[in-house]
């Protein structure tokens, strides 16, 4: 049997959970293929996702130029010292289901001349006990123009989503002439330069609209794709190729909803396939859920294992889509843009105001791992993705209350995995003996190791991060590298002995990463790999 066929055998067996336990040996393998190149590893895959929901943007993010937590025009500034830390890419605004109930001409112009809305998260039953504030009533402080002060202090790429359901082409229209036209050319750009920025901001990223299946419309496929030929036909470029995102599916763990993508780009596709051409992206919803009584920190063993087998559904969700998009777009133009994903638990929440503000643990960084790890795989199907959300929400990277503030478990893998970017992920086969567990009484699989691996040629470097799921056993692993000899290395892991393990206010370095010297060379060498554990290895290549 050839050695690629053997490693598929062995591991769809393992996948099938069928694979005989016995005789595999206790040891895990690794194998990385130096000349079977996957894709680049856009930076563009670890944005981030911010929302007028929760505590995300008031508190979070904006704290007020006059408040007395240290803050850089109103942002703050904790925040953006870790931001420029961890090179936040890009980063999605104003929402999710807020941005189809915004008028972005409300967060213009002078701050106290702006209207108060009602914010499209008020009415939420976890809501309706919880005092009033800018969480419930909008007061548009944070409109375009402190958005985009927020990018340019944290150096991220502005990403915004576009009103479909609620607003016209043209107020979508002129929101990029706002944004995009020429300094003095327009009374947009007039009205820009009043509110702190003569030069156009030049934002490229536009979502035409979120989740449009749902609270973006309630639109069918095809009616949606007559939306989006009307939001993005002949829409001032400015000299830019806009880069204009289509609303994708919301998928789950039952289903990939990839109905949704084939009904649209039939519905773009029907008279004129060259309006395909008009999409840089498609955008993909993935939320992986949680387990057991939905507490982010409150969980048993098997709440733990199911957890990151839920995470790792984003590994079969992107294929489904790709093929369904590769029936009409036949050469691929259109890329995926994952523009929301992360565990979503139930509570507990850091303050009844902050909608979904959970603390994560170790688990949610383990599912960080295994994400980042996935996205890395399937790199050439990908153009940006964005977690939900950057602080004080979903899958957070950050926690901040008032003058309090901690970065969470995920932050560190985001700031591992950074090492990835820029560099050809390259195809990574790992094999190590699945693990069994009972979740509300269904036996189950999960496999025993998973990573990727990026190749950096001008620096002869190689990183490879690998998630070890099991809670309290490592895994010593012979690494094969085909086609590359390691010279030597370091390590950094993030793990604790407790997978409950947190960052809290008052103790913010519960869960931190450690490095060490990594004993690497030649093109074989093993790795123990700790349990419960993100490990990067960053090899210099002989
Ligand atoms: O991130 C929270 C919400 O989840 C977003 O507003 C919406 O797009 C999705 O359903």
């Amino acid at each position: 049997m050839k050695r690629r066929e053997f490693l598929s055998s062995s591991l769809a067996l393992a996948a099938a959970g069928v694979a005989p336990r016995n005789a595999q040996a206790a040891e895990g393998s690794i194998e990385i293929l130096m000349d079977e190149p996957v894709g680049r590893i856009a930076p563009e895959f670890h944005g981030q996702f911010t929302e007028h929901l929760g505590g995300c943007i008031y508190d979070g993010i904006w704290v007020g130029e006059n408040s007395k937590i240290p803050n850089e025009g109103g942002i703050r500034k904790a925040l953006v010292d870790r931001l420029r830390q961890v090179e936040l890419p890009v980063d999605r605004w104003p929402g999710g289901c807020f941005a189809d109930s915004y008028n972005w001409r409300d967060g213009i112009g002078p701050q106290a001349e702006r209207p108060v809305r009602t914010n499209f998260w008020a009415n939420t039953r976890e809501l309706w006990k919880a005092p009033d504030g800018p969480q419930k009533y909008e007061p548009n402080t944070f409109g375009t123009p402190e958005f985009m002060r927020f990018c340019q202090l944290t150096g991220a790429k502005p990403y915004f989503a576009a009103n479909v359901r609620s607003l016209t082409p043209l107020d979508f229209y002129q929101w990029v002439e706002y944004c995009n036209s020429p300094a003095g050319s327009t009374t947009l750009a007039k009205q820009r330069a009043a509110d702190g920025s003569r030069e156009p901001y030049n934002v490229l990223y536009w979502g035409v609209g979120n989740e449009s299946w749902g609270c973006g419309g309630n639109f069918t496929p095809q009616e949606y794709s007559t939306e989006f030929r009307r939001f993005t036909t002949w829409v001032a470029n400015f000299g830019m190729r806009l880069h204009f995102i289509g609303s994708g599916p919301g998928a789950s763990i039952e289903d990939a909803r990839v109905d949704w993508t084939r009904g649209f780009f039939e519905g773009l596709a029907a008279n004129d396939k060259g309006l395909l051409r008009w999409m840089y992206g498609l955008s993909l919803h993935y939320y992986c859920g949680t387990t057991g009584n939905g507490s982010s920190i409150d969980f048993d063993l098997p709440g733990w294992y199911q957890m990151l087998w839920q995470a790792n559904v984003m590994d079969s969700i992107i294929p489904k889509h790709w093929l369904a998009m590769g029936e009409i777009d036949t050469d691929h133009h259109v890329k995926l843009v994952v523009d929301e994903w992360g565990a979503w638990h139930k509570g507990p929440s850091i303050d009844p105001r902050y909608l979904f503000s959970y603390p994560p643990s170790l688990r949610d960084a383990l599912v960080t791992g295994i994400t980042l790890d996935t996205f890395n795989r399937h790199a050439e199907k990908l153009a940006m993705c964005n977690a939900a959300q950057l602080i004080n929400n979903i899958h957070t990277s950050f926690l901040a209350l008032e003058d309090r503030f901690t970065v969470t478990p995920i932050f560190w893998v985001f700031d591992m995995y950074k090492a990835h970017r820029g560099g050809h992920s390259l195809r990574f086969v790992a094999d190590a003996p699945s693990i069994s567990y009972t979740y509300e009484g269904k036996n189950r699989t999960l496999w025993g190791l998973a990573g990727s691996a990026s190749l950096h040629q001008k620096e002869k470097k190689l990183v490879v991060t690998v998630v070890n799921p099991r809670a309290s056993e490592e895994r010593t692993t012979g690494i094969v590298l085909r086609g590359a000899s390691a010279r030597s290395g370091r390590a950094t892991v993030l793990t604790n002995t407790d997978i409950h393990a947190r960052n809290t206010f008052e103790r913010p370095d519960t869960v931190h990463p450690t490095e060490e010297p990594a004993n690497v060379s030649g093109s074989r060498f093993t790795w123990t790999f700790k349990p419960a554990s993100v490990t990067k290895l960053e090899i210099d290549l002989a």
